[in-house]
């Protein structure tokens, strides 16, 4: 059986579907047109966030059985039209929460103490001390929305810095404030939801402006569930007292470049799982799952239930 291994994973993950028995194609980067050729006779797909698995891509795929994620974020992927072609996609849950939850910690350090603003201006020979002063984040209230796996230890480790944390998730159980409440009182607030219909431009001009006076906004999560142009109106407008992205409305640049330029903007290229560490558990589990799977066990980490 063939995969095909569309978008670059660490060799570790390479080497157990080579030990599976597997015959293993690399081809990262094609262009769609490409992509739709490389399919051909391909068993298992194996995907990160920039390769789109679409209905034309899925029209093309003569064999595949398997999409695998090799992280969790699964907008690039036509769940339903996968379904409907008998695909499973499964992806692997938890293996980058950690790294992206310190992302997400160190753009809050970041903002809090113009790291990135000291760094810039000491490169070009600027000191800029006493325009510089930072506040602490100690005894500031973070606010996170969407406690799922990397929420949940952004909160562990939030706690740790002697925050106050309070989060929001309607599809959890246990004790949390809404989502007006949230915005309302969180000094900071950082984005751990999936990319959804219903997240999609959950902070807009609306609800940034429901947000405290000075507060600062952090989207590790995906571009287009903060809208930017609301966004840049707020920083410009001093409602904010800052932003940091590591995901944009469009990447690798972002639609709106205006995002960048804001010295109240500390910006990342997506590296919320960009880790050694990360990067070998998901290449590791979705090998380790699509072999299973391939090999007739059941579907780990399946999101999706074709007949
Ligand atoms: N920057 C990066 O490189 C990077 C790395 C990993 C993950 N991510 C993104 O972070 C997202 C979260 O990852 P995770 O592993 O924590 O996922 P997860 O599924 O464990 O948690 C997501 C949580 O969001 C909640 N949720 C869904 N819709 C919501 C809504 N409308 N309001 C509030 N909560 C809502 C869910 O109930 C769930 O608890 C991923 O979907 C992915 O897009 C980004």
């Amino acid at each position: 059986m063939k995969i095909l291994i569309a978008d670059p994973i660490h060799e570790d993950g390479i080497q157990i579907f080579k030990d599976e028995g597997f015959e293993v194609q690399v081809k990262t980067g094609l262009p769609p047109e490409e992509l739709r050729q490389a399919i051909k006779g391909v068993h298992g797909l194996v995907i990160r966030s920039s390769t789109k698995v679409d209905q034309a891509l899925l029209e093309a795929a003569d064999e595949l059985k398997v999409v695998g994620r090799a992280g969790t974020g699964l907008d690039n992927v036509d769940i339903d039209a996968c379904t409907q072609k008998g695909v499973v996609v499964m992806n692997t849950p938890g293996q980058n929460s950690n790294a992206a939850a310190e992302l997400a910690l160190g753009h809050i350090f970041a903002l809090s103490r113009h790291i990135a603003r000291g760094h810039q201006a000491l490169k070009q020979g600027k000191w800029e001390k006493k325009k510089l002063r930072g506040r602490e984040v100690k005894g500031k209230t973070l606010g996170i929305v969407g406690m799922g796996n990397i929420g949940s230890i952004l909160a562990e480790l939030g706690r740790g810095v002697k925050m106050r944390v309070i989060g929001y998730d309607p599809y959890l159980d246990d004790e949390q404030v809404s989502f007006d409440e949230l915005i309302a009182q969180a000094d900071y607030i950082s984005i751990h939801v999936p990319k959804t219909k219903e997240t999609t431009g959950l902070f807009n001009a609306e609800t940034i402006a429901k947000m405290k006076d000075g507060a600062y906004l952090i989207n590790c999560a995906r571009g287009g569930i903060v809208d930017e142009q609301a966004l840049c109106d707020a920083l410009e407008a001093g409602k904010l007292g800052g932003a940091a992205l590591d995901v944009f409305e469009q990447e690798p640049l972002p639609a709106d470049a205006r995002i960048l330029y804001p010295d109240s903007v500390t910006c990342t290229p997506h590296l919320g799982a960009s880790t050694y560490e990360a990067q070998v558990n998901v290449a590791v589990a979705v090998a380790r799952q699509m072999s299973a799977y391939l090999k007739g066990g059941e579907p780990k980490f399946a999101v999706n239930a074709p007949r």
